[in-house]
């Protein structure tokens, strides 16, 4: 509900909508969800279809120009953003200058910042001119060069901010590989002879990355929106999304779930938990959405995906913690009557989990007691950044720009509650 302000300072009506719950920002032709009825469609595409069908670099041309490439232009863009995926040699040095416990996410956000600094093409500010000028082609290629650069580099850059924790040399990134599979070897790469991503982890990702793709104007795609709508450079634009995904309450809730899986230990202390919950002591993580008030599509299938990682990795403590959890809080009336259903982060971590590591770990994996996970799982936030949510933000972006014929800078307002006119005084005179 909106509330009217009326006092002294602001005349007119004025709505307050916090959270936003009520406030569409702009018309959009990418991404339909109806919350209600559990409903994602991209372009028009059912996302099931696309799961199924499509591959996270398919679906990406799809969002950014709205239709699926032919075969052709599928090879070009595939072609562009693999020669895009290098980063030059100096942004070692960069990575190498963070604490070695930096959080990755940190690192990432801070990365894209960078290559703000060093693509002087993309800064209206120092080009003198917006990066896109209506109907001018090469103003065009320019923005497409970034929409390469951002996609193909950000796999890259994930993978150095994950390395650099752990110590390792980076990876140029592979040649002949897909696009999840080159993020995957370029985390997990120890100097094997023909070393190859494990396909069934490849495929899982990917469709987890393509599932992340888009979804309107949730808080990091809007934080890119509005950021960028100041004309900024695109990466500084990302580099705010990429903050805002950072928190628990958004991309975060994957390390939020790993961690209250851990944290409950075992299937046996589920009952506690929900308790725990009930009383607003404890946070199921992983569950509830802002927009999706019975199901979330994207759920479904990430614990199908996950059912086919499970099949090779098999279960284990955690995973069953995860169903115990899951199961007790569906049949409980707190979540029922709140309509709190799993969201896509609540399985998610176990595809992450698993194809965090090459086929050795998961060999390894039922040896591990679940204090072993916290550190290995820390890029989780990160792997869900990489090239797949700011695949949408990008593709929201450029029909920012070319839909509405221009920006308008995103300038919200506030209801005023404080003070009414005072007088200034003197520090020696106050009380
Ligand atoms: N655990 C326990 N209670 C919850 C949860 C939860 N995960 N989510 C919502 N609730 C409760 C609220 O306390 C509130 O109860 P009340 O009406 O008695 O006060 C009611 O359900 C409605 O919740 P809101 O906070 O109004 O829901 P909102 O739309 O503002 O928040 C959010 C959505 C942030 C996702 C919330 O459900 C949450 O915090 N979930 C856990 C974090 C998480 O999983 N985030 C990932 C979201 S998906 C994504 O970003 C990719």
């Amino acid at each position: 509900p909106g509330e009217r302000e009326e006092n002294e300072t602001h005349k007119g009506l004025r709505v307050a909508d916090q959270g936003f719950l009520n406030t569409a920002v702009l018309r959009s032709q990418i991404t339909y969800i109806d919350g209600d009825a559990g409903v994602l469609r991209y372009r028009g595409y059912p996302i099931e279809q696309l799961a199924l069908h499509s591959s996270h670099l398919e679906t990406a041309y799809l969002l950014i120009y709205g239709s699926l490439p032919t075969k052709s232009q599928y090879e070009v863009w595939s072609n562009e953003i693999a020669q895009h995926s290098i980063v030059h040699a100096d942004a070692e040095q960069f990575f190498r200058s963070f604490r070695y416990d930096a959080h990755p996410m940190a690192i990432l956000t801070s990365a894209f910042a960078y290559l703000g600094s060093y693509y002087q093409e993309a800064n209206p500010s120092l080009q003198g001119q917006n990066l896109y000028t209506k109907g001018d082609p090469a103003s065009l290629a320019v923005m497409d060069k970034q929409i390469y650069r951002l996609i193909g580099k950000a796999t890259t850059l994930a993978a150095m901010a994950y390395r650099v924790r752990q110590g390792r040399e980076f990876v140029t990134p592979p040649t002949g590989m897909s696009y999840t599979g080159s993020f995957l070897y370029q985390m997990d790469y120890l100097g094997q002879e023909n070393y190859k991503p494990n396909p069934v982890l490849e495929k899982a990702l990917d469709v987890l990355f393509l599932l992340h793709a888009d979804h309107e104007m949730n808080a990091s795609a809007s934080s890119v929106l509005q950021v960028g709508s100041s004309l900024v450079d695109p990466f500084s634009a990302v580099a705010a999304g990429c903050a805002s995904l950072y928190g628990p309450l958004h991309g975060g809730a994957n390390e939020a779930v790993i961690r209250m899986l851990i944290s409950i230990g075992k299937p046996e202390n589920v009952p506690a938990f929900i308790e725990a919950v009930k009383k607003r002591e404890k946070v199921l993580s992983g569950f509830g959405h802002r927009v999706y008030k019975t199901s979330d599509p994207r759920s479904f299938l990430v614990r199908k995906t996950a059912d086919e990682v499970f099949r090779i990795a098999g279960k284990d403590q955690l995973l069953e913690t995860a169903m115990a959890l899951h199961d007790a809080a569906m049949k409980d009336d707190y979540f029922v009557s709140r309509k709190l259903a799993p969201n896509v982060d609540f399985w998610f971590v176990f595809v992450m989990l698993h194809s965090h590591f090459s086929l050795m770990f998961i060999q390894e994996r039922s040896n591990l007691s679940c204090d072993g996970f916290p550190e290995r799982l820390l890029p989780g936030a990160l792997r869900r950044t990489a090239g797949c949510w700011m695949v949408g933000t990008l593709a929201a972006g450029v029909q920012m720009m070319l839909q509405s014929g221009g920006v308008k800078i995103w300038r919200p307002r506030q209801i005023y509650v404080g003070s009414g006119r005072r007088d200034y005084v003197r520090i020696d005179d106050r009380e």
